[in-house]
């Protein structure tokens, strides 16, 4: 997915205009951000006080980020459990990220991050909420100020990759699919045998 229209901020840059840019992923659907004119502080549906007051905290950083629950949180959502060396790795290169942990268990139980070239573009990546923590805001949570932190970079091409039936979910952060035509391609190491 990708917030790919006009995009008007109150950064020094703005007004900008968002270039859709082709995503690509196996079996996910490339969803381009199309970020409607927005204000940068784009509305956030529950405050970080409020999160507090329901026994959430929220983090910005990996500080810590106890990166094996995390890889468990991955897990349970249906992710390939990876490398955690590989995570820490990932999560060093990444730009942005926002997490919630669970006040009682000190554990994490939402996760988004963003990687990009800090000017232009961002793509979010790796976008969880623990099974047990789903459908009470926290996924919503996390993207809306993931979204934030971007726009105030002045990163306003945010791309993403979804899950089909996830489509709904991103819709009304302001992200579209296939915008004005443009479809992702993906790399495939299958071998080509229709050209
Ligand atoms: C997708 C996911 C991140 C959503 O997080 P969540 O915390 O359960 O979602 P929220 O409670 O914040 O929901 C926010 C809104 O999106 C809606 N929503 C949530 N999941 C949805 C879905 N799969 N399809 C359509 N709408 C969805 C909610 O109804 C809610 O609507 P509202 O604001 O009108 O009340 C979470 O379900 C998850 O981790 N799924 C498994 C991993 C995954 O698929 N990640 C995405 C990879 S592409």
């Amino acid at each position: 997915m990708l917030l790919s229209n006009p995009i008007s901020t109150h950064l020094p840059h703005t007004p900008l205009t968002l270039k859709p840019i082709p995503l690509h992923h196996h079996r996910n659907v490339i969803v381009f951000s199309q970020l409607q004119p927005i204000p940068i502080t784009t509305p956030i549906s529950i405050s970080d006080e409020s999160l507090n007051s329901k026994g959430f905290n929220l983090h910005r950083s990996m500080t810590n980020l106890n990166l094996n629950h995390l890889n468990s949180v991955f897990v349970a959502v249906g992710f390939p459990r990876r490398d955690t060396d590989k995570i820490q790795l990932a999560l060093e290169n990444t730009d942005s990220l926002v997490w919630i942990e669970y006040e009682k268990t000190k554990k994490p139980v939402a996760f988004a991050r963003a990687t990009g070239d800090g000017v232009f573009n961002a793509i979010i990546w790796d976008v969880v909420v623990d099974p047990n923590f789903q459908g009470i805001g926290l996924g919503k949570a996390v993207m809306e100020r993931l979204i934030t932190e971007l726009l105030r970079k002045g990163i306003t091409n945010i791309v993403l990759y979804s899950e089909p039936r996830v489509l709904g979910f991103y819709r009304p952060l302001g992200f579209v699919a296939d915008p004005d035509g443009i479809r992702g391609m993906v790399y495939s190491r299958k071998k080509k045998k229709n050209r």
